[in-house]
């Protein structure tokens, strides 16, 4: 799917040190690099991160890193967001193979297509798409600040939102705006049972439900609380409850045991007794991927210069909007 060399694949696994958090510490340092990571990263990776966020706060500070190189564990299209912002800097993904089917779910000469039916219309693109799709945009949003950004957009302009189309219909229930919406959604987020959920909330009356709004409408209908990640992370923490059944990818949840270690945290439950709740993405990231990603200064992420410039824009205007 992505172009850059991988030449640590075929590496021995006995160039992986056995201390592996005093290893990249001092990549760390020999580098001038920082560790930015998502809360779906695996636990260890959460804890090696300089900075840990969703995807604004993410985005917020590979804006402002005085950093040489940005370390990114996520997924490619944050990643690219990063080299958007920093052209000069290196960027590196421990597995290039991170995408995210919500991204994937949009390609760019289908969305052009889209786009050219309505003519008249604003674009607003989630974060989770390519650089292709952003260049196609007017404005960039995030799950935390997509309410707030289309609030501010002229009243009198149809808007396209692309391409996840379950944060679309939350966006719509928030603001009254009418969206034309792209049918894109995340392979994570519509695996959760609402059945199953139910059952959970009758064994744990008690439990407040938490979810995020990329989940289907008949699981957020019985959501007590709709959030991005840092979103949730913060209302559990400020909540009276102490129990929560969390609907998201469950690697917020290492984050939430630590803000809130006497809280109980119970992760919602896929549809198949699968762990499909675990974004394959995310997970693709380990903890030596990033100790040989940082070692080998690769996979770097690089891009065409014009589709850099032109998802630049409507990224530099979401960070505008949000403060
Ligand atoms: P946030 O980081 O905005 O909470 O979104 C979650 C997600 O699915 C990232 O891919
Ligand atoms: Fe993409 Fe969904 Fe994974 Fe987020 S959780 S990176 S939207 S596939």
């Amino acid at each position: 799917m992505f172009t850059t060399l991988r030449p640590h694949q075929s590496t021995q696994s006995n160039l992986i040190p056995d201390d592996l958090f005093t290893a990249i510490n001092q990549l760390k340092k020999e580098l001038n690099a920082v560790i930015l990571a998502h809360y779906y990263q695996e636990p260890d990776i959460q804890d090696i991160a300089d900075f840990l966020g969703d995807s604004l706060g993410l985005s917020q500070q590979a804006a402002s890193t005085n950093a040489d190189v940005i370390v990114f564990a996520g997924v490619h299209f944050m990643a690219e967001t990063a080299k958007i912002l920093n052209p000069d800097k290196l960027v590196l993904l421990p597995d290039l193979e991170a995408g995210c089917s919500l991204a994937d779910s949009c390609p760019p000469d289908a969305f052009a297509q889209f786009k050219a039916q309505y003519p008249d219309c604003i674009v607003v693109s989630y974060i989770n798409c390519s650089a292709a799709i952003k260049a196609m945009s007017d404005v960039i949003c995030t799950s935390s600040n997509a309410v707030k950004i289309v609030e501010q957009l002229p009243k009198d302009r149809p808007i396209i939102f692309a391409p996840d189309r379950n944060l679309g219909r939350y966006v719509i229930e928030q603001t009254g705006r009418e969206l034309i919406l792209w049918q894109g959604s995340c392979i994570v987020h519509e695996t959760f049972s609402e059945k199953k959920m139910v059952q959970l909330k009758i064994e744990h009356p008690e439990a407040e439900i938490i979810a995020h709004p990329e989940c289907e409408p008949p699981v957020l209908r019985h959501a007590n609380y709709i959030g991005s990640t840092t979103a949730l992370l913060k209302y559990c923490q400020q909540s009276s409850s102490n129990k929560f059944i969390v609907a998201t990818e469950p690697g917020i949840i290492h984050q939430m045991e630590k803000a809130a270690p006497t809280k109980q945290f119970i992760p919602a439950p896929a549809m198949n007794n699968c762990a499909c709740n675990e974004c394959p993405h995310m997970r693709l990231n380990t903890l030596e991927k990033l100790y040989l990603a940082m070692k080998f200064k690769q996979p770097e992420i690089n891009m065409d210069e014009s589709i850099r410039v032109a998802a630049l824009r409507p990224i530099q205007k979401m960070l505008e909007m949000s403060c």
